[in-house]
């Protein structure tokens, strides 16, 4: 189970890229998506239509209390997983998830920040992980994590239903309605 968690939305300035947090973390294999900092009904609703299109069973919600959450799932057996350029290397890291991910019970929170990230979800993280030591973005941070940790078998697997479905083709849009509305 992997659940991602988007911190501090600012619904105004982040809208787009809290956004392509959920689409990536859908996407790339994540089961559940929490939005925390101000209420987004939009950015929720459009998500949960995504899913219902495409496919999957991505679950988006919003959560008022980060720390509460983080903490709570921490008891529950969730290992906390802090996404920052402070962080360990990824690839070396990423071995050890990888074990516990495929394991029947294996339950991870990645946390990915936006504005200024508190000094306590690092200490909260059971571990502080960067995708490369230098600045660049949630998104791709997210995508590149997730790409190593999850397996392609288990992406497909977690996306199938949905109403519509891509045929890939060389040089044309063509996409089939496999099921009514
Ligand atoms: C654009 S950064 C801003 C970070 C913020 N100024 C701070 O004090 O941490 C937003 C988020 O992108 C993610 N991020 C950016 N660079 C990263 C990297 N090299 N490795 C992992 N995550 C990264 C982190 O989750 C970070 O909180």
């Amino acid at each position: 189970m992997i659940c991602v968690l988007r911190l501090s939305h600012r619904k105004i300035r982040d809208q787009r890229v809290s956004t392509h947090v959920f689409l990536v973390a859908r996407a790339f294999g994540a089961d559940e998506g929490v939005l925390c900092g101000e209420l987004d009904k939009n950015l929720l609703d459009g998500i949960a239509k995504i899913t219902k299109v495409w496919g999957g069973n991505f679950k988006v919600r919003y959560e008022e209390n980060w720390r509460k959450f983080l903490i709570e799932r921490k008891k529950e057996g969730w290992k906390i997983v802090h996404l920052t350029m402070y962080g360990l290397d990824f690839e070396e890291e990423i071995k050890k998830l990888k074990n516990k991910i495929g394991k029947k019970d294996g339950k991870i929170v990645v946390v990915v920040g936006s504005q200024k990230v508190p000094p306590e979800v690092y200490q909260i993280a059971d571990i502080n992980i960067a995708v490369y030591n230098q600045p660049h973005s949630e998104v791709a941070a997210l995508a590149i994590f997730l790409d190593r940790l999850v397996d392609k078998k288990t992406l497909e697997k977690k996306l199938e239903g949905g109403v519509i479905k891509i045929i890939p083709d060389r040089c044309m849009k063509k996409v089939i309605r496999v099921k009514k509305d």
